[in-house]
């Protein structure tokens, strides 16, 4: 099959990211997936402010030589409260002090109003939106025209701790934490959802030899992935953002559970915390989010290591 005839088969896809260096391995991975055709990257203030987490995609992006997929700048802070609650688990730069080179400038429009346009200008239930950063601009979208994450196929979200403890809070992991307001708005939604809580990205864990196998390739890519996830995996071995996007290429490397799930996003203790129940025989039961919460590890880091092979 040539360029063309595959990036017309490829699924639609837009990433709003907060890179990050678990962010910059998902973009690889969609990067070397031809069943993907990347229409746009948004970007968050999540892992870092939101002008690093814009620069960081864009050298993603460059270094997988998608030099014409737009990315778009979004919500430098949360809906409620006044500064980005960042991180430092990926380096004061996002990436690890890996140094990349940046070619472009950024795209004018916010992300928010891109959000809006690409899935008002798409055929509904086309685009897959994949979330793995705080979910602002998704909510300001919503927020922005009311009933426009409904026009997305699916919402794929990382985030949320359902059965096992947060990672920032007892009870809250990081992108929920980072703007628990908008994730409740966008779980409320309405739109179809799959749930990538850390109870299924603490399954999804690197090993050294896995990682240290990156610098074999004897690629641009592969040295790149390599030196950032060294970096990372001393904090936090695990691919949480890129269960996302290996699900779109192979949904049965996982096992989904439904449930009814909203989010406290109250200023207190318990900010973040997604309260899932999972009552399947109750009457009445209304489930607004299939959680994934079983993989395949052994598959899955086979598959994002065969992916990110693909690439120079
Ligand atoms: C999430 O928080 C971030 O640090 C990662 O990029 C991931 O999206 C995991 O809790
Ligand atoms: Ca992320």
């Amino acid at each position: 099959m040539n360029q063309t005839t595959s990036q017309h088969h490829a699924i639609p896809v837009i990433i709003d990211c907060d890179p990050g260096i678990d962010d910059a391995l998902a973009l690889l991975l969609a990067a070397g997936s031809s069943e993907i055709g990347l229409r746009a990257i948004t970007t968050v203030a999540g892992n870092r402010p939101v002008q690093t987490t814009s620069h960081n995609a864009r050298k993603i992006l460059d270094l997988a030589g998608l030099h014409e997929v737009p990315v778009y700048a979004g919500a430098q802070r949360p809906l409620y409260g006044s500064e980005a609650r960042c991180n430092l688990v990926h380096g004061e730069d996002g990436l690890g002090g890996v140094q990349l080179p940046e070619q472009r400038p950024i795209a004018g429009e916010h992300a928010a109003n891109a959000l809006v346009r690409l899935l008002q200008d798409a055929e509904a239930g086309s685009i897959e939106l994949v979330a793995i950063g705080p979910l602002s601009n998704l909510a300001m979208a919503e927020l922005l025209a009311p009933g426009i994450l409904r026009r997305a196929r699916r919402l794929l979200v990382m985030g949320g701790a359902l059965r096992v403890p947060g990672n920032i809070t007892p009870t809250a992991e990081f992108n929920f934490y980072a703007d628990p307001l908008a994730a409740d708005i966008v779980m409320r939604s309405g739109a179809q959802i799959v749930l990538f809580p850390l109870d299924v990205t603490h399954q999804a864990i690197m090993s050294a030899d896995w990682i240290a196998s990156f610098a074999g390739l004897g690629t641009r890519c592969g040295t790149a992935a390599a030196a950032m996830l060294k970096a990372y995996a001393e904090l936090d071995p695990l691919l949480h953002d890129a269960c996302p996007v290996a699900y779109l290429l192979q949904p049965r490397l996982f096992g989904e559970e439904a449930c009814e799930l909203q989010v406290d996003w109250r200023p207190g203790a318990t900010e973040g915390y997604a309260l899932a129940r999972f009552f399947h025989k109750r009457r009445g039961f209304a489930p607004n989010v299939q959680a994934a919460t079983t993989v395949d590890n052994h598959a899955l880091l086979a598959l994002v290591k065969q992916k990110i092979d693909t690439l120079s």
